[in-house]
């Protein structure tokens, strides 16, 4: 089986026993839990804040990956980052202070990560990639869980894969669509870190099932 990371993104977990859900996914092997953060301007939606990244650093260990569709994240870093935060992921869209917030996230001790909407170049963040762990290629229009996978997404993250040469520290990772059916066609691509949300916590033979599905379709 290959070595991949999942991370459950409990954007479509039942927050009416959030601390079970999350507590099923751990069991089943899950890598990270991924919280999507969003502010009703950056994106349509309004989600979750720091308050809920807290709650999930009592309810488990696993490492918290942090999605901010926010406007100004610079603004909200280093309450996310004390709410216990272990990674988060900013966006390079809109954002004049892309460098300095990336070198502050890593100053926090969390791991920070820079995304690309679906409509962004790879090259738009070729200048800062010295500075991040993480490459979040957003594999749909962000907002909301439940969308179809955007098949363009996948010439994008070989682009990527190749602007990386040697640097292979550095991790892609893909958020959005992501199912038993895409998740090889990414995994091909260079992506060996997923988010998944509908796939583990909607599905339909259970938490559990989801997890060892998605794992499965990338060996
Ligand atoms: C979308 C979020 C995703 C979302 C994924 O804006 O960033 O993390 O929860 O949901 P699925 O896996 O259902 O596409
Ligand atoms: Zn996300």
């Amino acid at each position: 089986m290959s070595d991949i990371i999942l991370s459950a993104s409990i954007l479509s977990a039942d927050f009416a026993s959030l601390g079970e859900q999350i507590y099923l996914a751990e069991k089943a092997g899950v890598d990270w839990i991924h919280i999507d953060v969003m502010d009703g301007h950056f994106v349509p939606n309004i989600t979750m804040g720091p308050f809920i990244v807290e709650t999930c650093r009592r309810i488990t260990s696993l490492p918290l990956d942090v999605h901010l569709m926010v406007e100004k994240p610079e603004q909200h870093i280093d309450a996310f980052a004390q709410a216990g935060a272990d990674r988060i992921s900013i966006h390079i869209e809109g954002n004049p202070n892309v460098y300095r917030t990336l070198e502050s996230i890593r100053k926090l001790d969390c791991m920070p990560g820079i995304v690309l909407n679906p409509g962004t170049p790879a090259s738009s963040i070729s200048a800062i990639l010295h500075l991040v762990d993480l490459i979040l290629v957003m594999t749909v229009n962000p907002g909301y869980s439940g969308q179809d996978f955007i098949p363009e997404s996948i010439a994008k993250i070989v682009e990527v894969r190749n602007m990386l040469e040697d640097q292979t520290s550095i991790l892609i990772q893909a958020d959005g669509g992501i199912s038993e059916e895409t998740l090889p066609k990414v995994f091909k691509a260079g992506a060996r870190a997923f988010v998944a949300a509908t796939s583990i916590f909607r599905h339909p033979g259970g938490i559990q099932e989801g997890i060892l599905r998605l794992r499965k379709s990338a060996a």
